[in-house]
């Protein structure tokens, strides 16, 4: 499978960031991890990460035809951003939603995210596990009977 790992503003400082809250790992290790991943499973990651709305906006639209799923974490957008939802939607690539942390044992903005409508689901609070869980998802429907 050919996957894109996207992720939004502030998560190029993984590692630096908040480490109580998002761990010690870069997100150079990150893409590593999740490139060598991809790999064990036949597969490819693409990393992608942007502090820019539109920036990512694009990667969406480019992904169409190009990636057979889309793996995103938009930090902060994921709590207002209407035009990522609609890049989502205007796309015909499955995407999962991640956060490290648990979005929901923390403030109320968190709580709500408005991406996830247009995500086969989210994932929160596994840390940089939750990436690959994921990726093992969409792997899954590879396979006839899974489940
Ligand atoms: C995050 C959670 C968001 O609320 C926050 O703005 C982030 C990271 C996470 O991975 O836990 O930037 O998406």
């Amino acid at each position: 499978m050919k996957f894109l790992i996207l992720n939004g503003p502030n998560l190029n400082l993984l590692g630096r960031r908040e480490p109580g809250i998002y761990g010690q790992n870069s997100y150079e290790a990150l893409c590593a991890r999740l490139r060598d991943f991809a790999a064990a499973h036949a597969s490819t990651a693409d990393c992608v990460q942007s502090n820019h709305e539109g920036v990512l906006i694009d990667a969406i639209h480019a992904a169409d035809g190009v990636y057979d799923a889309i793996v995103m974490n938009p930090g902060a957008y994921t709590h207002y951003s209407y035009a990522i939802l609609d890049a989502l939607k205007a796309v015909n690539v499955p995407c999962m939603e991640v956060h490290i942390s648990n979005v929901h044992q923390r403030e109320a903005f968190r709580h709500t995210s408005v991406t996830a409508p247009a995500c086969v689901g989210q994932i929160c609070g596994l840390g940089l596990f939750g990436y690959e869980c994921a990726m093992s998802y969409f792997l899954s429907r590879e396979t006839p009977d899974s489940g």
